[in-house]
């Protein structure tokens, strides 16, 4: 049985946690293929909410193998906490890390922060974790992988041999007194003896399964338009958060993969800067921010809201190779009388076909909207297709129609069972 990636198809936080737990159930393997602690996943399982960062959302289901590929950046102490807090909820991790996954060092986060203070106005609104400074200690080939993290004399090595150049930078360009092997082993010692247990070669492990005829189920975080190469420059994360990044991040080949399942909101939400064409700076963005709980589930930050855009989506749709929709939130957008959707942008006055480059482009386009009308109904109790308000019925086809790809799956609440299967997805 080949891999199934999930995919967000807008700025990350569609819903991808609630997705991937509902598919979870039918997987072997679930995977997480790049990101870091950035992502954050919300699951509600048996009355309990997990806020899981690292760990795959596969977590909570108890047959469920779960992995963290060569593509992801570990925090180890973020990693460790979540652990202990589904352990302390009765799970038994039955987790893999990949002994390729790139470790974030202390350095990192510290890098993560000054960087950010150093772009004034300019700065993208990171999340603070280090990500960034990870990735590029990794493309730099200055980075610390997991085998060697938890082998303390190859830990210390590679310490040695990394450490004066990045005291170099901290203490040169930023001032500050920079870090010594002995309290970054001191630091990381216990994480590391907690985690070598977890640590293997992952994509063996998922060669293996899939040849096996297991279901594997890859878990994208951050976002299509966070994609570092496919998403708004330089306002991005640092990895390949396309449907792409599945394959070189799990350590599978992309042959393996037989479906591509693009989440996305019935609206538009964006943490940190950047360019948001049909963003609501404006009591109705407010509206939606406090219906949905629009807030960071990393930093509890406010999330910008705005209008579903479906040049934005066909944009994804194209670069992550999306077979299956599955719209989340439309609970959310119920008591509105008419729901605008971005059909089109104009720039300087010509209907712009793809989705621009540039920030100067990207900031000078206009939408052009279509409003569809909105109901009055609650969503939160429909479970079947035929429950559904026949506005907002026609609305998620809409959408679907607007980009091109089918329906696959419809959510109206953040509960398991409010979730309508359009089709089987796995
Ligand atoms: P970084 O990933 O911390 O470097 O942050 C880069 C940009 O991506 C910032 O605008 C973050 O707010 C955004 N970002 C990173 N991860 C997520 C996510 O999971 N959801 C939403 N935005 C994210």
């Amino acid at each position: 049985m080949p891999a199934v990636v999930v995919v967000g198809a807008q700025w990350g936080d569609e819903g991808k946690g609630k997705v991937t737990d509902y598919l979870a159930a039918q997987a072997d393997y679930v995977v997480r293929y790049q990101g870091g602690s950035n992502a954050g996943h919300t699951v509600v399982a048996d009355g309990h909410t997990f806020r899981l960062h690292l760990l795959p959302a596969g977590i909570v289901h108890p047959g469920t193998q779960c992995v963290i590929g060569n593509g992801v950046v570990v925090d180890p102490l973020m990693l460790c906490r979540e652990l202990a807090e589904v352990q302390s909820h009765g799970l038994s991790p039955r987790l893999w890390i990949s002994d390729r996954a790139h470790v974030v060092m202390p350095y990192h986060r510290v890098l993560d922060r000054l960087e950010e203070e150093q772009r004034g106005d300019g700065r993208i609104g990171t999340t603070g974790l280090g990500i960034g400074p990870t990735y590029v200690d990794k493309v730099g080939r200055s980075g610390i992988r997991m085998a060697e993290f938890v082998d303390p004399d190859l830990f210390r090595q590679r310490l040695q041999a990394v450490l004066p150049l990045k005291n170099r930078l901290l203490q040169g360009v930023y001032g500050h007194p920079g870090f010594t092997v002995e309290a970054i082993v001191d630091e990381l010692a216990e994480a590391a003896r907690t985690l070598k247990p977890y640590v293997t070669d992952t994509s063996l492990l998922l060669n293996e399964a899939l040849a096996a005829g297991q279901k594997v189920l890859l878990e994208g975080a951050n976002g299509t338009l966070l994609d570092i190469d496919h998403g708004t420059y330089p306002f991005v994360t640092s990895s390949n958060a396309s449907a792409g990044g599945a394959a070189a991040g799990a350590g599978i080949g992309p042959t393996r993969i037989s479906r591509v399942i693009g989440v996305v909101k019935a609206y538009t939400t964006r943490v940190g800067a950047g360019p948001f064409p049909t963003e609501l700076d404006n009591e109705v963005g407010a509206w939606i921010r406090e219906r949905g709980r629009e807030y960071g589930t990393t930093t509890g930050r406010p999330r910008r809201c705005g209008w579903f855009d479906a040049v934005l989506v066909r944009h994804a749709v194209r670069v992550s190779g999306i077979d299956l929709l599955a719209v989340t939130l439309l609970d959310v957008l119920s008591g509105l009388p008419k729901i605008p959707v971005c059909v089109g942008y104009r720039y300087r006055g010509q209907e712009v076909s793809g989705f621009p480059a540039t920030l100067e482009a990207l900031q000078g386009c206009e939408p052009v909207f279509e409003e569809l009308p909105g109901w009055e109904e609650d969503l939160g109790s429909v479970r079947s297709w035929e429950q559904m308000p026949v506005n907002a019925r026609h609305y998620v086809e809409r959408l679907a129609e607007l980009v091109g790809v089918p329906l696959g799956l419809v959510s109206v609440g953040p509960a398991r069972e409010q979730t309508i299967l359009c089709q089987e997805l796995f």
